[in-house]
């Protein structure tokens, strides 16, 4: 359907939705739309087309997409004046941008992130929020190179990132902190102006203030953007004292998203990201793992084997020891007790961890090869303890030298079904 939208008004658009603008002039937080360029607007999404002359577009609207005409901007003035004094500030600058959730982070990072190409300064920005990442896959750091205005970070393609594993900070502080520190070190030698960091909306309680000055100090932050609700940011900015602070506005018109919809648009991005997946296999004798019990450890001795045999009271399919712990793989079918394993706890002295075949179905894995590089996600299929082989659903074609296990699981559609500490080592 064709819609004609006056200058000096918004149309919104809730996706899934296809806009092409026939005629006119329109942009979305900053970047201009290209005459008839269809352009995207993912299920969970909405887009602010703000009409600068008076426009003729082309709608396709997806089930439960919608329009709004909105007869003013939605860009509040607080944004513009933050993002003059942004640009003006001695080079390099790093910004770091918190607030709430649905507070409207994402959209001030992309308005900023245009800015900043628009004033032909060399732009980068590096998305830390693991459950709505658009810069990487869900539960990972990445950044990515600006090169020309985008409606949605989630056009850009990560150039380099941090696997994390989880889609929650609370649980992975430091690797985040690290992650991100040593992101933004080797992307700052690649001689950037401007670096932008959007964060998640993990704002409330002692935890979460001190983790997000951890990333500040971390980053060593020129500058922080609070975008403030009600009064969530206080006690985070109040101890940004050696740093400039700006304090701007949530949107009237931004849309909450259910947990649902998060849940949704995760799924979107983790099948960008393993678009042209391919089955591979890998063998734990040539590949390391991180962070796991799987392939931490060595068989056990024999009399040790037989020693668990006897207290599970079933012999394991496979079994490892490591100097923190025993890994002990049952058979699916298989059960043991509580109490057997924690006699069995006793008898070693250290934790027996106890899973059975199949426990490590649809795990989320991270790829990496030479010095640490990320490579890409993958889907754990399955493994195979008796040859002693993963298979790895994954687009990864590059050679692979080390996986690490995620906490997520998701169904063959991409869609989580929960988290799992399988091989975690924190037991
Ligand atoms: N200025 C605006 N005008 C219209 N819609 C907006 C504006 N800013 C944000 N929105 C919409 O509100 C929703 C939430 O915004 P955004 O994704 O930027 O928030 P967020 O703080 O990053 O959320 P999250 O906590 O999920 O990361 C999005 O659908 C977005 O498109
Ligand atoms: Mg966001």
């Amino acid at each position: 359907m064709k819609h004609v939208v006056d200058a000096g008004k918004t149309l919104l658009v809730d996706g899934p939705a296809c806009v092409s603008v026939l005629s006119g002039n329109v942009s979305v937080l900053g970047a201009l739309l290209p005459l008839e360029k269809n352009l995207v607007v993912r299920e969970g999404k909405r887009l602010p087309l703000w009409v600068n002359e008076m426009a003729t577009v082309e709608l396709m609207l997806g089930e439960g997409a919608c329009i709004n005409e909105v007869a003013e901007g939605t860009v509040p003035s607080s944004w513009d004046e933050a993002v003059k004094e942004l640009l003006a500030l001695d080079k390099p600058v790093t910004v770091m941008v918190m607030g709430g959730v649905d507070s409207g982070k994402t959209s001030f990072c992309t308005f900023l992130v245009n800015s900043a190409v628009m004033a032909d300064l060399r732009t980068g920005v590096i998305d830390a929020d693991l459950g709505q990442s658009d810069v990487g896959p869900p539960s990972t750091v990445g950044f990515s190179l600006v090169n020309q205005p985008v409606k949605d970070l989630f056009e850009l393609e990560a150039q380099c990132t941090v696997f994390v594993g989880s889609t929650s900070p609370s649980g992975s502080i430091s690797k985040v902190v690290d992650g991100l520190a040593c992101l933004k070190d080797r992307v700052l030698v690649a001689g950037l102006d401007f670096l932008v960091i959007n964060t998640d909306g993990w704002v409330e309680g002692k935890e979460a203030s001190a983790y997000k000055v951890g990333l500040v100090d971390a980053v060593g932050s020129s500058a922080v953007v609070g975008i403030q609700q009600g009064n969530e940011l206080t006690p985070v900015l109040d101890s940004l004292r050696s740093i400039k602070t700006f304090v701007i506005d949530s949107p009237q018109l931004i849309q909450p998203r259910s947990r649902e919809k998060r849940k949704l648009l995760r799924k979107l991005s983790y099948k960008k990201y393993l678009k042209g997946a391919k089955m591979q296999s890998f063998s734990f004798s040539w590949i390391k793992v991180e962070d796991s019990l799987l392939g931490a450890g060595a068989p056990l001795h024999h009399k040790r084997l037989n020693a668990l045999t006897n207290l599970l009271g079933t012999r394991p399919i496979y079994s490892e020891e490591s100097i923190g712990a025993i890994l002990a793989v049952l058979k699916k079918s298989e059960k043991v007790t509580e109490t057997q394993i924690n006699d069995a706890i006793e008898h070693f002295g250290k934790p027996v961890k106890v899973i059975r075949e199949g426990d490590e179905q649809g795990l989320l894995v991270g790829l990496k090869g030479e010095e640490d590089t990320f490579l890409g996600i993958g889907v754990l299929h399955e493994v195979d303890y008796k040859r002693k082989a993963l298979k790895v659903y994954t687009p990864v074609v590059e050679k692979v030298y080390k996986l690490c296990f995620g906490q997520i699981k998701l169904n063959k559609n991409f869609r989580e079904i929960g988290l799992s500490t399988v091989y975690s080592v924190n037991l």
